[in-house]
């Protein structure tokens, strides 16, 4: 990632779609990613939900808070990642988007992807998961597994996880997103810069 960061993703912004009836219904606003679009690390999860549809931004609400805690823990700042989603828009009653709004909203993911080419993709449960790697996916056995996956037209380096959200059901799955997240960050260089000096795990 450059030291400023390339935050100008206007060609990446959804800024308007009615492909799926059911979430142009029940979305209030389309939710994009965030983040540098020349992060090294890239984190995908499922879709909106009640918060983000409100704030339009990913991962905002309790998700968003455990995610945070985690990229500190392991050394990052959300300013140095990027966020998105298979789906752009809150899915009624949050459920799971169906394959044909994931199948819809696959452009906008392969764009996002292609343009950032990140050193490494981490999958927030099992619905990106299953949606990038193309299989059925036993997210609690194969969390914290590197695999190949073709997005965007070329193989990239996937990271399994569980979703944040799972740490809340169940806080036996803390540990193991913890020690995920930490490897996404050794594995992928994210912020430790030119000079190492934005690691924050460092100080
Ligand atoms: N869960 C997701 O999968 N994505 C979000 O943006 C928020 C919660």
């Amino acid at each position: 990632m450059s030291e400023e960061g390339d935050t100008l993703d206007d060609d990446l912004r959804v800024g308007s779609c009615e492909r799926c009836p059911a979430l142009v219904e029940s979305r209030s606003r389309i939710v994009n990613g965030v983040g540098p679009t020349d992060a090294d690390l890239l984190f995908v999860g499922e879709g909106p939900g009640a918060n983000e549809d409100e704030a339009g931004e990913p991962f905002v609400g309790r998700s968003g808070d455990v995610l945070d805690e985690a990229l500190r823990d392991g050394g990052l700042a959300r300013k140095d990642v990027r966020i998105t989603n298979c789906v752009r828009c809150r899915p009624p009653e949050n459920r799971d988007p169906h394959a044909d709004e994931l199948s819809n909203c696959r452009g906008h993911l392969e764009a996002e992807v292609g343009r950032l080419d990140p050193e490494l993709i981490v999958t927030l449960g099992k619905v990106p998961s299953e949606h990038l790697l193309g299989r059925s996916v036993s997210i609690t056995a194969e969390s914290g597994d590197v695999v190949d996956a073709r997005v965007a037209s070329e193989a990239r380096r996937v990271l399994l996880s569980v979703h944040p959200a799972a740490t809340l059901y169940d806080r036996s799955q803390r540990e193991g997103f913890l020690a995920t997240i930490e490897r996404a960050a050794d594995l992928s260089g994210a912020g430790e810069g030119s000079d190492g000096q934005s690691r924050l795990g460092e100080f």
